[in-house]
């Protein structure tokens, strides 16, 4: 995507962020429809390249949508769910259920049953009970992968490291757990065991622990002489959200990747199975940004200035969650002066922070527009009703269409659901 400003006025490729503003309102998300794809591609053609059997699987938790899955399924991507919400919204677009997995640490028997009337594809199972509540619910064989944990640390926000012993997520490899978990499957009536997946955390940009993982993995399955048919390495691919990031190298990393599948499977004579991956953030973070009109600038003299924009963290949770920085940049370009302000939310907590100390021109006032950058993932699938804030409405822009594809929230739909 291309955000630059073409006489004085800041352009998302063609697009003056301006008039999308006018025509959708803000706060509004803002896709490259284009990035999108072209991400989705460049992960294929990584695989493609090394003509391996492989799928990929995007991770419908950092933004799902009707119209997001319909794009997927041109891509011919395969998708990851982790709820009965996730798995309707990819339904409801006319995915093939077979493409989809299920994934998630408490699945209710609920969400399990749904999933198995659609005919889903797989089962990423992460409990012994879950074993036996799939078993006794399934009526046929239905194929799982166990999710292992490797017990690797990975260098991320510690709320999104997933892969370490000490965690809420699969079944550890290094106290017996996850072979036990196996044995069960293998005993099972219905529940057919074709793999494991492991997902060492989000938002990594080294390659060190994704190489270490699969060192670690083969060792195991070698071992414990267990055969699998499909290996599902994760997601967790960084991106970049400021200069300050370095975003995971996805065609360098991917290549290093292989080849150690490559070697790892020689070395134990453990043929190579099937490779899936499941990114979520890397294929849509960097393909959008958040519009916001700026309402009250208010000055505190030798302390700070604040200006407050019409959503905050109803929409922008992850700087009040994680600390996460992002770029604000100033929709009508000002080339004299600029001064660090604080850009802040409306909703009533003063950690409504969208970012501190950003650059802002000296004069910015109300109605004034500023974009932030890098909120295409985990940004409208975290958006909230908190304060009674209205999610906003998202759009896709591809050569020189637009198209809404989630409309903004009315006031209607906020009580929609009350006893009246
Ligand atoms: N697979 C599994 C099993 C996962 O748990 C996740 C993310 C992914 C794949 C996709 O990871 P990605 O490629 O997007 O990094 N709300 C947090 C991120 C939570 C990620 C949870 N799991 C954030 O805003 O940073």
């Amino acid at each position: 995507m291309t955000l630059a400003y073409i006489n004085n006025e800041l352009h998302l490729n063609d697009h003056a962020l301006e008039d999308l503003a006018k025509q959708y309102g803000t706060p509004l998300f803002v896709y490259d429809e284009d990035a999108i794809r072209s991400q989705c591609r460049k992960y294929h053609s990584v695989f493609e390249q090394e003509s391996l059997d492989y799928s990929i699987s995007y991770a419908s938790k950092a933004f799902t949508s009707v119209q997001m899955v319909k794009l997927l399924q041109e891509e011919d991507m395969k998708l990851d769910v982790v709820s009965a919400g996730e798995l309707y919204t990819a339904i409801q677009a006319g995915f093939p259920a077979s493409h989809i997995h299920f994934h998630g640490n408490n699945k209710t028997a609920e969400e399990i049953q749904y999933a198995l009337e659609v005919g889903i594809g797989l089962f990423v199972v992460d409990a012994m009970d879950e074993v036996a509540l799939l078993d006794r619910l399934a009526d046929q064989p239905i194929d799982v992968l166990l999710r292992i944990n490797p017990g690797i640390d990975v260098n991320t926000h510690s709320y999104i490291q997933t892969g370490q012993e000490d965690s809420k997520f699969g079944l550890s490899i290094h106290n017996g757990t996850a072979f036990e978990a196996i044995r069960m499957i293998q005993e099972s009536r219905y529940v057919n065991f074709k793999g494991v997946h492991y997902h060492l955390g989000s938002q990594i940009d080294e390659e060190g622990p994704f190489l270490k993982a699969l060192d670690v993995v083969f060792e195991w399955l070698s071992k414990s002489g267990i055969d699998i048919e499909i290996l599902n390495m994760g997601g967790g691919y960084g991106v970049r959200y400021t200069e300050a990031d370095t975003r995971y190298p996805i065609e360098k990393g991917f290549a290093n990747i292989i080849s150690r599948l490559k070697s790892l499977s020689t070395e134990y004579g453990i043929p190579l199975p099937h490779i899936m991956i499941e990114p979520g953030r890397s294929i849509v973070a960097e393909a959008g940004i958040t519009l916001y009109e700026v309402g009250v600038v208010k000055d505190i003299p030798g302390v700070s200035r604040y200006v407050s924009v019409d959503g905050g963290m109803s929409d922008h949770i992850r700087t009040p969650l994680y600390g996460a920085e992002y770029e604000v940049m100033a929709v009508k370009e000002n080339k004299t002066q600029s001064m660090d302000a604080h850009v802040v939310g409306k909703l009533c907590e003063s950690g409504d922070i969208v970012r501190k100390n950003a650059s802002l021109p000296e004069d910015v006032s109300r109605g004034d527009l500023v974009a932030v950058r890098t909120t295409g993932a985990y940004h409208y699938s975290m958006a909230s009703n908190y304060n009674q804030m209205r999610k906003p409405a998202v759009i896709f822009v591809t050569g020189a269409d637009v198209r809404e594809v989630i409309r903004r929230q009315s006031l209607a739909q906020l009580i929609e659901n009350d006893m009246i």
